[in-house]
């Protein structure tokens, strides 16, 4: 049994023991938030694309960390799955991408605006999240992330082994939401290719393969590569 004193002092020092682990751990929690944030990594883009993000409600329709809307993809590591040069296209024109089929609003967003959208989205992927979101154990139609370690792409400009591999395999790798274009050089001229890229419902008007949107320049550097896959 303690005496009255000793029950005084054994409540006087836990408390202070205790009341000093408690302060510890918020110090060393705060002390956490810039490193698990990346606050180093917030940049005035970031910042800009944050203030877009929020002035049309993207969370309207999209998570992002869990909190938003369910209607539309989780976006929190949307720049890992996608890459950049996809997302430029998508939100330049979303239906483009999908073409008469999809939802999601085409906000007209100048190419500084979407660049901002992208560094935000960027920053928000690189926040240490502890394992958040788990990556889905579904097999998708286009391909989950950009395909660039592959030998037969060591020539392709970037356009195409972070935008067409989206649908395109090529080797067994990228999406299958269109053909394969393993030796579609054996099949198709360069004057073909570079119509059915610059548009592809002037070759086949119900074709679901987007309007991209691409510059001349990107077309032939595609062209040139696509001429190699025989
Ligand atoms: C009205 C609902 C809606 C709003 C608002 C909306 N989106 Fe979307 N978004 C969609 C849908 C639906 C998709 C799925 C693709 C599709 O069907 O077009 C999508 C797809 C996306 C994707 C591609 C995701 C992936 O994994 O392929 C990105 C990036 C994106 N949205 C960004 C944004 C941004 C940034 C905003 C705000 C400026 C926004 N969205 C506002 C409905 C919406
Ligand atoms: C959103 C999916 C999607 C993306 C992204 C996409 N394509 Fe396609 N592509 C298709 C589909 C689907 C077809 C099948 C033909 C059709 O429906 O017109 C196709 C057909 C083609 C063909 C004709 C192939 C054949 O064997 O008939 C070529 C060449 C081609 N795409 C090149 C490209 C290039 C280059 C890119 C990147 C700039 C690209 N595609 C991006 C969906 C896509």
């Amino acid at each position: 049994m303690l005496s009255k004193s000793q029950a005084r002092l054994f409540f006087i020092v836990g408390t202070i023991f205790f009341s000093g682990v408690f302060l510890w751990l918020t110090v060393d929690t705060i002390r956490q938030v810039p490193n698990q944030t990346r606050a180093a990594n917030i940049t005035p883009a970031v910042d800009r694309g944050k203030k877009i993000w929020e002035a049309n409600n993207c969370m309207g329709c999209h998570t992002i960390f869990g909190e938003g809307a369910y209607y539309a993809p989780e976006l929190t590591k949307v720049v890992e799955r996608r890459g950049e040069v996809w997302l430029k296209t998508f939100l330049k024109d979303p239906e483009a991408m999908y073409p008469g089929e999809r939802k999601m609003t085409n906000y007209h967003f100048s190419d500084n605006q979407i660049n901002d959208v992208i560094a935000f989205l960027k920053w928000a992927g690189e926040v240490d999240l502890n394992g958040f979101p788990a990556k889905p154990t579904l097999s998708a139609t286009t391909a989950s992330a950009p395909v660039s370690n592959l030998d037969l792409l060591k020539g392709a400009p970037s356009t195409f082994s972070q935008l067409c591999t989206a649908c395109h395999s090529v080797g067994g790798k990228g999406g299958n939401v269109g053909p394969a274009l393993d030796g579609v050089a054996s099949r198709m001229s360069a004057e073909e290719m570079t119509k059915r890229i610059k548009d592809p419902m002037s070759v086949k008007p119900d074709s679901k393969m987007p309007k991209l949107g691409l510059s001349d320049g990107d077309i032939s550097q595609l062209v040139a590569f696509l001429q190699t896959l025989k």
